[in-house]
């Protein structure tokens, strides 16, 4: 059969499984099937599909047919401009996840002054603030990496700083090894099997950046389907409320952060009251909106004594 007619009736047929997106999904799979991108398949309509690259679409069309997201079907997912590995070991990175980095590199352009003096390290007395957040020896922790994202955006963005990345679960922590390693950042970032911060020196981070899981098991029935049935429950569901590791996260990053370092999550307009009284005790807090105007990220600075 030739591209377009194949193309054709994908869409079609994820259409009548009421796949969302079916155009953007046919295209998607059929791009990983034949290894091309989008340009490819509109210049080559009558290119022929061989017996074996029919066989590989159909399966793919199977699988997304039945609910699995495409990015578990591909094994990648772009986040913060890189090209990721995600296998269902992991949370599929989201973008509004890339508001913590926004925000972390916000936190590090506006001001030194606002970072514990110890981090501090500026080689030449004119250079511009924003070059300044090269120099600067940041120690940031990345707690529940998944598939590593949150961590090698950083890793990208300060080249000075060092990584540390927790994870509870040792499938998880492989993908986000092999996404360092694929993006030559695995100098950079010291992986650790850890629960939450257990384990990491006290006093010695300027951030704590989170993706906490943050839905409630009470709310399960307003989650996807989709991100129900394929994605990791443990990535996703905290325990009753939603609440729960968030609570144990906010005690332990106030350990391991310098006086004055900042703590940075992500949260849901569901826990958005709660999270506030749980920061009470912490100075600068803000919940920042997503472009849907959703509280989505949490961000507060240890006290400086
Ligand atoms: C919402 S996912 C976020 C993954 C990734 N940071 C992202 O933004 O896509 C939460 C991650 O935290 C991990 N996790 C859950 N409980 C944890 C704990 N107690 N300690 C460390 N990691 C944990 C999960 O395995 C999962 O990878």
């Amino acid at each position: 059969m030739q591209l377009k007619p194949s193309l054709t009736s994908a869409i079609s047929r994820l259409t009548a499984d009421h796949v969302p997106s079916p155009r953007l999904n046919a295209e998607l799979l059929l791009m990983f099937t034949l290894n091309c991108d989008r340009a490819y398949l509109h210049a080559h309509p009558e290119r022929e599909l061989t017996t074996g690259e029919q066989a590989h679409y159909g399966a793919a069309l199977a699988e997304r047919a039945r609910g699995v997201p495409a990015q578990y079907i591909t094994g990648h997912q772009e986040f913060w401009g890189m090209d990721l590995i995600v296998t269902p070991a992991v949370l599929i990175p989201r973008p509004e996840t890339e508001h913590a980095i926004e925000t972390v590199l916000e936190l590090v352009r506006v001001g030194r002054a606002l970072l514990p003096a110890n981090s501090i390290h500026v080689p030449t007395a004119n250079s511009s603030p924003l070059s300044n957040a090269n120099y600067i020896h940041l120690h940031i922790a990345d707690v529940g990496t998944g598939s590593g994202c949150i961590a090698l955006a950083l890793a990208r963005e300060l080249p000075q700083a060092e990584i540390h990345a927790t994870e509870i679960s040792p499938a998880a922590l492989e993908v986000a090894r092999a996404n360092a390693a694929r993006h030559q950042l695995e100098s950079r970032i010291h992986f650790h099997e850890t629960d939450l911060l257990t384990g990491l020196t006290p006093e010695t981070f300027d951030f704590v950046v989170s993706n906490p899981p943050y839905v409630g098991e009470s709310e399960e029935d307003q989650v996807q389907l989709e991100v129900r049935k394929f994605e990791p429950r443990h990535a996703v569901f905290a325990g009753p409320t939603g609440l729960e590791v968030i609570t144990r996260l906010i005690p332990q990053a106030h350990a391991a952060l310098l006086p004055g370092g900042w703590l940075v999550f992500e949260i849901s307009g569901t826990i958005a009251a709660p999270v506030q009284h749980l920061l009470q005790r912490w100075d600068d807090v803000l919940l920042i909106p997503d472009l849907q105007s959703i509280p989505r990220i949490a961000r507060a600075r240890k006290p400086l004594r």
